[in-house]
């Protein structure tokens, strides 16, 4: 294939890629024919590719729960908003904590989902069960929420650190948390203090040998807090670009954990955006009546994966980050989080996963018109100016210019848990 690809030190260049199962096997700068390759896809005129978008943090619901979303409308979200992998969040229904259930989540991936993929696992009881869900292919890491935080013991750090595996953090401490609040206010309700508070104990578990990744940092002070204990960290695009102002205003679209804060908070995050190891979506969908409901009984949750890539694209054009920053949040941070080694790039025996993006397309977000069974978005009407194009994943033209293509032959994500790595 024939590509403009971003290089992270030559700049754009045009390069020819032989791509076999799935992995580079022979690269030549400039646009070249080879002679044993009939097909020459052209893919140079319709914009720039970037290595490949990994969402690390997304809930593809599925199972019991498949009203909200499955692994096909999910992943297909995501190839629609050039994320090449997504790391499924385990609070399904059943949640994903014993071997059985992980095997059914991942047999339903294997199955249905379009883009390549990763699991984080749930806590278990047992630190065996937890053992046992760790050596599977494809689980990437334990994931825990606030609710969780009291049953993590000594025995499942210990796996942990035994097999290198990554702990993600949902931040917030059970005991700061206060529920039914009413529009606007859950930014006093669910406080920052409630996300620092949890880092004192991520500084022991640091301390102990295990890896740990705090999810959708909201704020500057806990951002920075999880960098200087040797956390690795992500925001989500709604703690970029929505404040607690959209909350009184849009109601339960904006209803999210943790919740948007106030606009200062925001803009501070904004400047402090260099920071971050990684953007993920926080892709959180609910069934369109459910967000209908009153703000107090609404599940809380964004649907963005159709859209958060260019959300950040926009950010480029906003001049708050430069398209080598968009790599380093979608492909480079993730993937050093997570383990995944050679992912989008160039060279022999990279996986060939590209996002390709036209920086100056514009649009005005539609939720009609995404792939998430959640049509609906606090994001409704924003003009976005810079959009993806093309979602190439091991080879595979997943989505080109508003339609799909190869759907089948996704694979489980392969992480080296020796090379999970914090900053
Ligand atoms: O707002 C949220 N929704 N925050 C979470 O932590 C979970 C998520 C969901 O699963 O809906
Ligand atoms: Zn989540």
């Amino acid at each position: 294939m024939w590509l403009r690809f971003l290089h992270p030190h030559l700049g754009i260049i045009e390069v020819t890629l032989v791509v076999e199962n799935g992995l580079v096997r022979e690269r030549r700068l400039g646009l070249t024919r080879i002679h044993d390759v009939d097909s020459h896809l052209d893919l140079t005129g319709i914009g720039i590719a970037l290595p490949g978008a990994i969402d690390m943090h997304t809930h593809l619901r599925g199972l019991n729960l498949s009203r909200k979303e499955d692994e096909r409308s999910g992943t297909l979200a995501a190839a629609h908003g050039g994320i090449t992998a997504v790391v499924d969040m385990p609070n399904t229904s059943p949640e994903v904590r014993t071997v059985t259930v992980l095997r059914e989540k991942l047999r339903a991936l294997a199955e249905k989902s379009v883009v390549d993929y990763g699991v984080f696992v749930g806590l278990p009881s047992s630190a065996e069960e937890l053992r046992r869900m760790l050596s599977i292919e494809g689980v990437v890491g334990l994931k825990i929420y606030p609710t969780d935080f009291r049953q993590l013991r000594n025995e499942h750090l210990e796996v942990l650190r035994e097999t290198s595996s990554l702990l993600m953090i949902h931040a917030e401490h059970p005991d700061l948390i206060r529920e039914r609040c009413s529009a606007g206010t859950r930014h006093v309700c669910r406080p920052i203090e409630a996300e620092v508070a949890v880092l004192s104990y991520v500084k022991q578990w640091i301390g102990r040998g295990v890896r740990v990744h705090v999810t959708h940092v909201t704020n500057s002070a806990t951002l920075m807090l999880a960098k200087s204990i040797g956390a690795s960290t992500d925001t989500c695009p709604h703690y970029l670009y929505l404040s607690s102002e959209d909350e009184s205003e849009l109601g339960c679209l904006a209803k999210v954990n943790p919740p948007l804060r106030p606009k200062n908070v925001v803009e501070d995050l904004l400047v402090n955006v260099k920071h971050l190891d990684a953007l993920s979506t926080d892709h959180a969908p609910h069934a369109p009546q459910e967000k209908c409901l009153d703000f107090e009984e609404c599940p809380s949750g964004i649907a963005s994966a159709d859209i958060a890539l260019q959300l950040t694209l926009n950010l480029v054009n906003r001049g708050i980050l430069l398209l080598d920053d968009v790599v380093r949040l979608w492909n480079e941070g993730p993937s050093r989080a997570l383990g995944v080694r050679g992912w989008g790039c160039i060279g022999e025996g990279c996986v060939a996963s590209y996002t390709i993006v036209n920086l100056k397309r514009k649009f005005v977000v539609d939720p009609s018109t995404f792939y998430s069974k959640c049509k609906v978005s606090p994001y409704a009407g924003l003009r976005v100016e810079g959009d993806v194009v093309a979602t190439i994943v091991r080879g595979r033209i997943v989505y080109l210019e508003g339609e799909f293509y190869e759907l089948k032959g996704s694979r489980a994500l392969s992480v080296k848990r020796d090379e999970q790595s914090n900053p």
